[in-house]
């Protein structure tokens, strides 16, 4: 391609890569003339061989593997495996890392005690979980040493197990329940279930089905590219601040409802709209810009989340075991309605991830507020992938510049000269 300034008559020759353009050949041509390009919506802040997404075409892969493959075959802890290893792990690899994970699900104490027990009864499960992997960075400084790949390792493998014990410490606290230990006789998501549901039986027994279901979710929530979350914790990283402090950043902005924290509004949403009869109205209403339809469009799924296809079947199996989620009706009236309503179909908004996810998550019987908990645990696998290789392909600091449209130059003015 090529790039001419029309006042110097100058060019640059700029060969197109992978899909992109490198913009250091920009530089070279119109030095200070910045691209301006708010929301990154037309950048590729980086190159990346974890997850590769295809918007048009609804697909998505893991290191290659289709992630309908990965939800029907594989587990949550082989998935993180292959996330930041590369490569689907031999039984050889698979057993110590399990081993590793299992025997690092324990908390400090005074992380519960002291920290977690010091929050509102009130407190919302996210605010907490962000803070609390935040404090973990307090616990192991030498996580600092991220250039060790050996010590970058040893966090990780605290992070991924630490997960589900602080989700559930956060879930117990909000129900003034006790805490309960990790059971390492347990596979990672039947000891996450058991330290979230027992009460006074000696061992809690997760129903398989349903223990099934919350790893295939997990497997589909671990990684999704350089979405917002996955920005903030490479922007952190690249600070190259620990990785409890950069998963913590990460955490934050998964909080936020345009984000990981839909699938808590959907629910909020289809319990507001009460019944399918009602389901024409707010259809209207969100066309006349009265509100958004949570759980719909995507930036870069420009038709369906292949992720929201599997949910669905998987609510199949919750259904069979839990009852079906009343909800369920009036989000499949919403869904039939839209796809077939030209306001979302020339938006190309389509259901995501977050549409069903919390259908399942409430039949279940986990709060409103702890599904966008349940997002972060296994998208802390992805998190650190894309950190350990921001490290490796030895990025510089993200430091972005802007466009001033501020006042110009102007003096001081004192306190009794100011109108
Ligand atoms: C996740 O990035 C990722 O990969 C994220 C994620 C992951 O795995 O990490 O996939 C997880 O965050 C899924 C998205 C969950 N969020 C929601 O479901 C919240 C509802 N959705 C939207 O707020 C919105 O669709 C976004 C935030 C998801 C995407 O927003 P964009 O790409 O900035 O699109 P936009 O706001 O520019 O919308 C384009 C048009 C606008 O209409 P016009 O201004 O052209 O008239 O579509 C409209 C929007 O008003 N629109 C919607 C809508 N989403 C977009 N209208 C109604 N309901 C919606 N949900």
């Amino acid at each position: 391609m090529t790039i001419t300034d029309n006042r110097s008559g100058q060019s640059v020759q700029v060969p197109i890569v992978d899909g992109g353009v490198d913009a250091s050949e920009w530089r070279k041509l119109l030095p200070g003339v910045w691209f301006y390009d708010p929301a990154l919506m037309t950048t590729a802040s980086t190159p990346s061989a974890i997850t590769d997404l295809d918007g048009e075409n609804g697909i998505l892969r893991y290191r290659g593997y289709p992630i309908e493959q990965l939800a029907e075959h594989s587990t949550y802890l082989e998935v993180a495996y292959l996330l930041i290893h590369g490569e689907l792990p031999t039984a050889q690899q698979y057993e110590p890392w399990v081993h590793e994970i299992t025997y690092h699900t324990f908390i400090h104490e005074n992380v519960r005690k002291r920290f977690l027990e010091g929050f509102h009864h009130d407190a919302h499960p996210m605010g907490m979980l962000v803070s609390a992997i935040a404090a973990l960075s307090t616990f192991y400084p030498e996580a600092n040493n991220i250039s060790d790949p050996d010590n970058r390792y040893k966090q990780i493998v605290r992070l991924i197990a630490k997960m589900p014990t602080l989700a559930a410490a956060c879930h117990r606290n909000s129900v003034g329940m006790p805490f309960v230990y990790p059971d390492n006789s347990l596979n990672f998501t039947e000891n996450f279930l058991a330290m979230l549901w027992k009460v006074a039986e000696p061992r809690y027994a997760a129903n398989p089905t349903l223990a099934r279901a919350l790893d295939v979710l997990f497997i589909l929530h671990a990684d999704h590219e350089q979405n917002c979350g996955t920005t903030a914790m490479r922007t952190v990283g690249s600070a190259h601040a620990d990785p409890y402090v950069s998963t913590a950043s990460a955490a934050a902005a998964l909080y936020g409802p345009r984000h990981g924290g839909a699938n808590e509004a959907v629910i909020h949403m289809l319990t507001q709209i009460g019944s399918v009869d009602r389901v024409p109205q707010f259809i209207e209403d969100v066309k006349a810009g009265r509100g958004r339809l949570q759980g719909f469009g995507h930036r870069v799924y420009k038709s369906y989340d292949p992720r929201a296809a599997i949910i669905k079947k998987t609510a199949d199996d919750v259904f069979a075991i839990t009852g079906k989620n009343p909800l369920l009706d009036i989000a499949l009236a919403i869904e039939e309605v839209a796809l077939s309503d030209d306001y979302f179909i020339s938006r190309k908004l389509y259901p995501n991830v977050d549409f069903y996810s919390g259908l399942i998550y409430q039949a279940m019987g986990f709060p409103t507020e702890m599904f966008t908990v349940l997002f972060a645990i296994p998208r802390t696998a992805g998190w650190l992938a894309h950190w350990v290789e921001l490290l490796e392909q030895d990025q510089k600091i993200v430091r972005p510049r802007q466009i001033y449209t501020g006042v110009g130059a102007r003096d001081y003015v004192a306190m009794d000269g100011r109108t």
